[in-house]
């Protein structure tokens, strides 16, 4: 007997989101952007953490950072999202404000490590809260001195989340094993999309 089971029951938008999106992914080979299966994964993680304060690492034209603020709509939550590259930025900040008006996004321009720098700085001097839950999809050799800086600044219980894990494994080994050689840190691999690997900071 064939059963056909069905897996996925996407996140919905409307109309007017939907076609924002689709659009996006229309070219999304050129943008380097997630594929819609692994942004809802995305989705569903941030309402399951019921995340409040998250960071992204490599913004692009916007297309995860609008699944993530569909997750934010209902966390009441906030989006920092770091891109080096302003005019892929400009377009992901018209969609954010076309489609989620309402959530709070601070784009932030600047090379990762610097703006990193930056952020933890801030959280140093009690100026930011710390973040529960990040999400890195920029430099894959430079997910270990993303790594430098994030553990400072998430919360214990707090997620993070990096994207071409099983792509592009080579560069991101480093990363991998530093990752689940962390006491700190409980990691799992998922096979989907190009790989993602989901650590949690540990409580006790
Ligand atoms: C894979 S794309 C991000 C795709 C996006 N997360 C999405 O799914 O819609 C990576 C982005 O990170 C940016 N990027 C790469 N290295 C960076 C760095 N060192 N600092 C800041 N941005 C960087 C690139 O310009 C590119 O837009």
């Amino acid at each position: 007997m064939n059963i056909e089971i069905k897996n996925i029951n996407l996140a919905a938008f409307s109309p007017e989101i939907e076609e924002i999106l689709s659009g996006l992914e229309r070219t999304r080979c050129e943008f380097w952007n997630l594929d819609r299966e692994s942004a809802n994964f995305l989705n569903f993680l941030v309402k399951l953490n019921h995340s409040k304060n998250v960071l992204e690492i490599g913004t692009s034209n916007g297309y995860s950072g609008l699944w993530i603020l569909d997750a934010l709509s209902e966390t009441n939550g906030k989006l920092t999202t770091i891109e080096f590259w302003e005019k892929r930025q400009s377009v992901a900040r018209k969609n954010f404000t076309f489609c989620f008006p309402n959530v709070k996004v601070e784009p932030k321009i600047g090379s990762a490590v610097v703006v990193l720098e930056d952020l933890k700085a801030e959280i140093d001097k009690n100026k930011r809260e710390k973040f529960d839950f990040v999400f890195i999809d920029a430099n894959k050799k430079e997910y270990t001195s993303y790594f430098k800086f994030i553990d400072k600044m998430l919360i214990k219980g707090g997620v993070i989340v990096a994207d071409n894990i099983l792509s592009h494994y080579e560069k991101v080994e480093d990363y991998v094993n530093l990752l689940f050689d962390n006491k700190s840190y409980q990691s799992q691999i998922i096979n989907i999309g190009t790989g993602m690997m989901l650590s949690r900071k540990k409580i006790n």
